[in-house]
């Protein structure tokens, strides 16, 4: 099986560490050529610490580079109430890995040139690095495979009532980015609002001896505390679901559509206003939002691989 190129934009983030786990529960079809972190559910020096932590847990070395301190042109809001003060639960990780670049823009651009194939990127946070990677070095564009995108959604919000928080955090750079033309793969909360974990699954996770499981069973706990989503019964695990779908794209099913930012300052800042009338039929080339996904296949095979992950990194 050819390994996909993949590198990881993130916010780490309580679903975003979960979702850097399932990451490497499935190393065996991808190429990880590195992680950038953004600005986003936490500071750049809480997210990127985040991400060194869980490398530092798992003591895996994979090459990571800081990026982007805030948006393009928005005013910072970390989401604090959601991930805690140090963006994972107050969870405390070890730090015994150093950082490989302090600028992920060039980082992103010279993995990308230096690749021997096509490169898929996987932004689960704020499309700042992106939208400047894309801007300043327009090159890498033909070296792109695909942008695995959680933000967004058909309908709805999370960061307010029109709009997710990744796109809600930096609307500019997510313009840039949907309006690009690199092939996308949207998974918005029309779908990740029901790809997580339940109550109970996380209960089961607390009570684990597997280093991991247990690992991200205390962090999904405070989750459910920040996460409103069906009253603390299921939380959704969003950043998993751009993983989900290169490995099991199966699981969805999906409608290509123009998908335009609104960057207004106005109440649908941050709307991601996709065309969903069903008498259009938009070819290939738009973005390929996913409209439905079977959640109870997403939370077996997750939790499958959470548990498979125990086994690899005692
Ligand atoms: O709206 C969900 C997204 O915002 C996820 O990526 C989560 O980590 C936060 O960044
Ligand atoms: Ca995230």
């Amino acid at each position: 099986m050819i390994k996909r190129n993949i590198i990881i934009d993130c916010d780490p983030g309580i679903d975003d560490v979960v979702a850097l786990c399932f990451m490497f529960a499935n190393e065996d079809k991808f190429n990880i050529l590195g992680i950038t972190t953004v600005a986003g559910n936490q500071t750049i020096e809480n997210v990127t610490n985040n991400a060194l932590g869980l490398m530092s847990f798992l003591n895996k070395d994979i090459k990571i580079a800081r990026g982007a301190k805030g948006p393009l042109l928005r005013e910072k809001r970390p989401a604090s109430n959601v991930h805690g003060a140090n963006g994972v639960g107050d969870y405390q990780f070890p730090q015994t890995k150093e950082l490989y670049s302090d600028n992920a823009v060039t980082f992103l651009r010279d993995t990308i040139m230096s690749a021997d194939d096509k490169v898929t990127l996987i932004p689960v946070g704020p499309l700042t690095n992106i939208a400047l990677l894309i801007k300043t070095f327009p090159e890498v564009i033909s070296k792109i495979e695909l942008l695995s995108i959680m933000g967004g959604a058909t309908i709805g919000g999370n960061a307010t009532p029109t709009a997710e928080f990744n796109i809600w955090a930096d609307p500019e750079a997510a313009r840039i980015v949907f309006d690009s033309k690199i092939p996308i793969v949207m998974s918005g909360l029309n779908v990740t609002h029901s790809t997580g974990l339940y109550r109970n699954d996380v209960d089961e996770l607390m009570k684990s001896t597997g280093k991991v499981t247990k690992m991200c069973g205390e962090i999904m706990n405070f989750y459910f505390k920040g996460d409103h989503v069906k009253k603390g019964t299921f939380s959704p695990i969003h950043d998993a679901c751009a993983i989900m779908y290169l490995i099991h794209p199966e699981l969805y099913e999906f409608r290509h559509m123009p998908v335009k930012v609104d960057c207004s300052e106005e109440l649908s800042r941050g709307n991601t206003v996709c065309d969903v009338r069903e008498w259009f039929d938009y070819d290939e080339t738009y973005p390929k939002v996913l409209t439905c996904v079977d959640l109870e296949k997403f939370r077996d095979i997750l939790l499958e691989d959470l548990y498979r992950l125990d086994k690899m990194y005692k």
